[in-house]
């Protein structure tokens, strides 16, 4: 089997720069939800028909199993499957897909291969509203005709509430052939696709229809209302998967999941949260409201409050962060570490049952085990041109609004007292201090203003 997916189309109603198929749903192009589908079925050959923005469309959906075909002029979808038949091999079924109808299922589709595994098989759906698509029209004893546009069709033949999602199996020598005595003799002056239905059943061909388990797999973006309206529909399916699994979600309508979310038992996730990339929850794992994680691995029982940021990090077991914490890339915490509000981490490990609390920066640091960070404590990891690392070894207390001038090493069990910036090496089991003395001035007064 091969696969032909028509992405030529400019999407004129986007009103948009990108080309149509480039714009993302659940973070991911949509023809490119259309050839992770494709895949799935492991097609001999997968073909996609681009034109419009062609350099970005191609560059974007760049892979080694993929052939492309050049339409140059939108000509209609017959047009644009004949320019990719070169590339097809006679012996193999053809299926067509479009590039900005993204949810279809391998499921669905697998079915419609089934049907027509000996002839024509088209993917129908019945509208409540049909208008706009080719319907399908049948004869008395329900076989089907041939596929007539909505521009094209008799006041009866609109009423037809079963439409042709345009998706499509058969045979790639007929199609061949067929594609070659297509005529544009109709109300758009294009040539279409759909005409190879009657050309189908004029050789006695079985054309069979295959349905999709819900309307949404047929639905194609050509607004930005229908672009919001898939996503939030993919949303929702991904949604009530976990839901199925066993993830508390407080509001299903209210999650969005851009990428792969693997989960442990027992994992509960509040409102408003966004997941990207690859993000790993494990068993127990509690999501406050309003969190973005992006490719993060979090350990068992952690728990993490609201507005939290954490990207490209690893969090151990049992740990308790935010609210409004931040961990950016290359950052590990280890067991039972505490990370508060606004606390930002950047390429730091942190070892077991540390807790740095309150506004802190920690970047390049190699901190210990049983470490407390004091608030404003700041790692100045940054002279002006390089990065250098903080070692803050295990057991160690630093005091409040401290600055460690990387690189530096804080020796195990120091202290360092308030208001330290540490300039050298601490050593360790003592108490470091820079602060200039205390000092009182007896029988001073305020300064009085002036009268003008
Ligand atoms: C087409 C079908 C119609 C069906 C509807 C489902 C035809 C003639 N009609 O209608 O029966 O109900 O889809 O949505 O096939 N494309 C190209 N090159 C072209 C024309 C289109 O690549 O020259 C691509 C578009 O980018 C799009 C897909 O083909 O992904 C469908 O094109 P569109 O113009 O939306 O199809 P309709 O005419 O609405
Ligand atoms: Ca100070």
């Amino acid at each position: 089997m091969q696969i032909v997916i028509l992405a030529a189309g400019q999407g004129k109603r986007m009103h948009s720069n990108l080309p149509k198929v480039l714009h993302p749903v659940a973070g991911k192009p949509l023809a490119q939800h259309v050839i992770d589908t494709a895949r799935t079925l492991s097609p001999e050959k997968l073909v996609v028909v681009y034109g419009h923005g062609g350099d970005v469309v191609r560059s974007t959906l760049a892979a080694p199993d993929i052939s492309w075909a050049e339409q140059a002029q939108q000509l209609g979808t017959g047009h644009a499957v004949a320019q990719a038949v070169p590339e097809l091999t006679d012996a193999a079924q053809t299926l067509v897909l479009y590039g900005d109808v993204p949810l279809t299922t391998a499921a669905t589709l697998r079915r419609l291969l089934q049907a027509g595994r000996d002839g024509l098989a088209i993917l129908t759906v019945d509208l409540a509203d049909p208008t706009g698509y080719g319907r399908i029209v049948r004869d008395a004893g329900g076989q089907v005709q041939r596929i007539v546009e909505e521009k094209d069709a008799t006041a009866a033949e609109k009423a037809i509430c079963e439409v042709n999602t345009g998706i499509m199996a058969m045979p790639t020598a007929r199609l061949r052939d067929w594609l070659g005595r297509l005529k544009n003799d109709n109300a758009q002056g294009e040539y279409y696709l759909t005409d190879v239905v009657s050309l189908a059943v004029g050789e006695g061909l079985p054309v069979r229809t295959a349905q999709p388990d819900g309307e949404w797999e047929v639905l194609g973006v050509n607004s930005k209302v229908q672009l919001a309206e898939l996503e939030r529909q993919h949303q929702r399916n991904i949604a009530d998967g976990l839901l199925v699994a066993g993830v508390r979600l407080a509001d299903p309508a209210r999650i969005d999941v851009r990428g792969q979310l693997k989960h442990g038992r027992d994992v509960a996730i509040d409102v408003g949260c966004v997941f990207e990339g690859e993000v790993e929850l494990g068993d127990a794992v509690e999501v406050g409201p309003y969190c973005v994680l992006k490719n993060v691995r979090v350990g068992a029982g952690t728990r993490i409050a609201a507005f939290c940021h954490f990207e490209d990090a690893v969090i151990g077991p049992d740990g308790v962060l935010g609210p409004y914490a931040r961990l950016r890339p290359g950052t590990e915490l280890g067991a039972e570490v505490h990370i508060g509000n606004f606390v930002e981490v950047k390429k730091s490990l942190i070892g077991d049952q540390s807790k740095a609390n309150h506004l802190a920066y920690i970047g390049d640091a190699e901190i210990g085990r049983r470490v407390n960070v004091g608030a404003g404590t700041i790692t100045c990891n940054y002279d002006g041109a390089n990065k250098h690392k903080t070692i803050i070894e295990d057991d160690v207390f630093i005091g409040s609004d401290t600055q460690l001038v990387a690189p530096v090493v804080v020796g195990r069990g120091a202290t360092l007292g308030a208001g330290t910036t540490l300039t050298k090496d601490a050593p360790p089991d003592a108490l470091t201090v820079s602060r200039p003395k205390q000092l009182t001035v007896a029988g001073w007064a305020r300064p009085e203003k002036l009268k003008k």
